[in-house]
Order: C-alpha cells, then structure tokens, then sequence
C-alpha cells in the first residue's frame, strides 16, 4: 500500500512537469539542465541543437547564411529528432543521420547565431520545440527545456521558470577549463560580444522571462546549482 501510494505519489508529482531554464553561453545551463533532468527523471530538451542543426544543414548546403527565406525553407524542410537513449543521453539526428558531435564543431558554434536571428526559421523551431516538449510530456511525464527563450517564448506557462546568469569572467574560464587549447582572453571577448548580440538582437532577445528565478552561479559549482534548482522545484510543488 505505502509502495503504492509513493508510486502514486510520483507518477502525480511527474505530471505535467515543465521546467523552462534560459540564460547566457557559459552559466551553467547546460550541465544543470541535464542534471536536473536526471534527478527529475524527465527529459532535457536542448533547443541549442535545433539551431545547430539547421547551421549544420545550412553550411553542408552552402546556403548563404543571411538568406532568410531560404533558411526558413530549409528549417521547415530538414528531420530534426533528440533521441534519448539511457541514462538521458540525447542523439541529434538529422534527416535520420546521427550529428550529435558535427553541431558542436567551431564552425557550426561561431556561425550559429546567423539563423538564430531570422524570424522566419525561429518560428519554424518554436513550432518544432512546442511539438516535442509535447511528445515528452507524454513520454516521460515532462521536461527540462534549455536555450534563450524557452521560459519567455516557447513555455510561457512553464510550471518553473530559471534564469541562469554569471560574471563573463567566470563564463569565459568555464569555457577555458572545457577547451584547453583555448586563449582565456580571446573567449572572454567573444562571450561579451555573444552576450551584446543576444540580449539587443530584434528577434528573441534574451531576457530573463517573467516569473524567472534568477540564479547568479557565478562563485557556485555544478552540484550546488542543480541542489539549488531542485531545491527550488520541490518548494514550487
Ligand atoms: O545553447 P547553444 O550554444 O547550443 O545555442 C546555439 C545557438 O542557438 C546560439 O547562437 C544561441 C541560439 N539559441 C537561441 O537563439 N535560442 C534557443 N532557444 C537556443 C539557442
């Protein structure tokens, strides 16, 4: 009976779980978003890789990356799928081809921002991400969606809302820490000119979405940002 009540319990607390997490390059979403989806064991839905994707397919196509029309096109004709496999690990499939480690080449990375400033294929991908945050709900009970505009554009009735954000020093030396290769002062500048380009671009600006809880991650690890994300989930239940 108690097994019962907690499964109950469980399958009641996972329904219709929908956690929208947005913030600049670098602040952590990424890692927390996964990691909340874990503890939460719902999925993460990576809205960053429909619009690698689409740079990937825009590149391979050389189209010209300030076509709109027919990057819209080309969003709207291109299969995108997240596979989730165990454990919550996603394979970015496009058109039934595994792109999972082409979408996060440098080339795909610097160019990215080109279809992410066109109305046309955003409208394409909201479409395209409201569509699979709904798959998801039914699937695995609910998710955790990730990108600039999640909480303010695509789930704006989101059941908890994130705004990640931290000093673009600590951001630039995360990025560092991941590509040791990389020049600390080179990532930094290009994390401020990433920052500008995001938050004043017409279409999607980044901002932080009404209802947002704002986290400042900058003198926190990864564990204390998902604990705290959690943390935050559990007292909204
Ligand atoms: O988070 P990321 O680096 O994988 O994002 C890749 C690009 O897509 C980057 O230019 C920001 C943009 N993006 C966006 O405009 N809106 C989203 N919801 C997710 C990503």
């Amino acid at each position: 009976m108690l097994l019962a009540l907690h499964y109950w319990s469980k399958m009641e607390y996972k329904s219709r779980m929908i956690i929208t997490i947005d913030g600049p390059a670098g602040s952590g979403k990424s890692t927390a978003a996964k990691k909340l989806a874990k503890a939460l064991d719902i999925a993460h839905l990576d809205t960053g890789a429909t619009y690698r994707a689409v740079t990937l397919a825009a590149l391979r196509a050389g189209i010209d990356l300030e076509d709109e029309s027919a990057l819209t096109d080309l969003a709207g004709k291109i299969d995108i799928r997240l596979e989730y496999g165990q454990g919550g690990q996603v394979r970015v499939m496009l058109d039934g081809k595994d792109v999972s480690r082409e979408i996060r080449t440098a080339d795909v990375s610097d160019n990215s921002h080109y279809v992410a400033c066109l109305t046309g294929v955003r409208d394409v991908l909201v479409a395209m991400q409201r569509r699979m945050g709904g798959e998801l709900v039914g699937e695995s009970g609910g998710f955790v969606a990730e990108g600039r505009d999640q909480g303010s554009v695509v789930f704006p009735d989101a059941d908890v809302k994130f705004y990640l954000d931290a000093s673009c020093e600590v951001r630039a030396r995360r990025r560092c820490d991941e590509m040791p290769d990389a020049d600390y002062e080179q990532v930094l500048r290009a994390i401020r000119t990433r920052d500008e380009r995001d938050s004043t671009r017409a279409v999607a600006p980044l901002i932080k979405p009404d209802g947002a809880v704002v986290i400042d991650t900058t003198d926190m690890n990864i564990e204390e940002v998902t604990a705290e994300l959690l943390r935050q989930v559990r007292s909204a239940q």
